[in-house]
């Protein structure tokens, strides 16, 4: 039995933040900013909802689209940096609020690779026969750990949500192959201070580290299945930077407007932008029945994962 993605959703608040708009929050430039990283404008979640309304969000838009009803749920795995509290998880508010009556429930950390980490545990759980259905979200209210006072940092980040419901699906589709992997040596790169919970990061070093990482383990996964980079459809790489992006899609010779670019709109939202860019590629149309499609994330820890997949069921 394989396991795959039978239904994607997603949610991004309402408040546009504009380059523009943040040339008047610190000294930095429209031209920068999109030059360095792609970025055009970026979602901010309004001060009454918080993460785990972004989620529910997400959450109900992926079941409805899987067909699939919150009690028929196994499992809620939910990957974020950014929860309401430390606890209880925002997967166990998801369970009680979505009435979720029989799933299990967790969140994943994983920084920004969390979507990645909590999709291929689904998997093993699925493929294993325990659980048919099991929903995965990756979801980020970053703006609650951003340092507005910091140029280099502020620009980049944004608000969203992202889910996947996976499922068993024919042999020939669904996840064929998938890699996973940490480098806690990097860990002082990108971190959230424990005095005052804001967000850290040495961008030369999580650059020179994302634009190794991404096309290699793009590589890896399709290598894995026996196939090459010729055979990849689709390109859903972690949308961090442009630049980083480019460096994945070049190196795996997909063509421009076969990867998926929510970056512009969205900036980077750590564990949500993996599923909401494949959620928007979906609801356009943009991703066909059987093509190959490579997910691709890293992030703080450092922390990164890939996976090779058959769309379809
Ligand atoms: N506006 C104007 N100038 C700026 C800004 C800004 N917003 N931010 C930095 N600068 C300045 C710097 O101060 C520096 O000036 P200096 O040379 O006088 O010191 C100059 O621009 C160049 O800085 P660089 O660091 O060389 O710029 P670079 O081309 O590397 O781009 C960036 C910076 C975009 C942060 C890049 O390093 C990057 O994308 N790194 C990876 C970041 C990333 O992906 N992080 C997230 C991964 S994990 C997760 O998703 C949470």
């Amino acid at each position: 039995m394989n396991a795959g993605i039978i239904g994607t959703g997603h949610y991004v608040p309402e408040k546009v933040l504009t380059n523009h708009d943040m040339e008047k929050i610190v000294d930095t430039s429209d031209e920068w900013i999109r030059t360095r990283t792609g970025i055009e404008e970026r979602r901010i979640a309004s001060d009454d909802m918080d993460t785990s309304d972004l989620a529910f969000r997400a959450a109900e838009d992926a079941l409805k689209d899987a067909d699939v009803k919150a009690e028929d749920l196994d499992m809620i795995l939910v990957a974020t940096v950014t929860p309401d509290q430390p606890f209880p998880s925002v997967s166990n508010m998801l369970q009680h609020r979505l009435g979720a009556t029989k799933a299990a429930s967790m969140d994943v950390a994983a920084a920004c690779s969390g979507f990645m980490y909590g999709l291929i545990t689904a998997k093993q759980f699925i493929e294993n026969g325990a659980y048919e259905n099991v929903l995965v979200i990756g979801v980020e209210k970053l703006s609650k750990i951003t340092n507005w006072e910091d140029r280099n940092t502020c620009v980049l980040f944004g608000d969203a949500a992202g889910a996947a419901v996976v499922g068993p699906v024919s042999d020939d589709k669904g996840i064929l192959s998938f890699e996973l992997g940490s480098e806690g040596s990097g860990g002082p790169h990108l971190y959230q201070g424990k005095e005052d919970d804001l967000l850290y990061m040495n961008g030369r070093e999580v650059f020179k580290f994302a634009v190794r990482q991404m096309p290699e383990s793009s590589v890896n996964v399709v290598k894995k299945i026996g196939l090459s980079e010729q055979d990849v459809d689709y390109l859903i790489p972690h949308q961090a930077n442009i630049r980083i992006m480019e460096a994945a899609r070049q190196r795996l010779g997909v063509p421009e407007e076969k990867m998926a670019t929510a970056v512009k709109r969205y900036g980077n939202t750590s564990s949500a932008s993996i599923p909401l860019a494949l959620s928007e590629e979906v609801k356009a149309g943009k991703i066909k029945e059987n093509d190959l499609v490579v997910l691709v994330g890293f992030g703080g820890g450092l922390t990164w994962g890939a996976v090779a997949l058959r769309w379809g069921k």
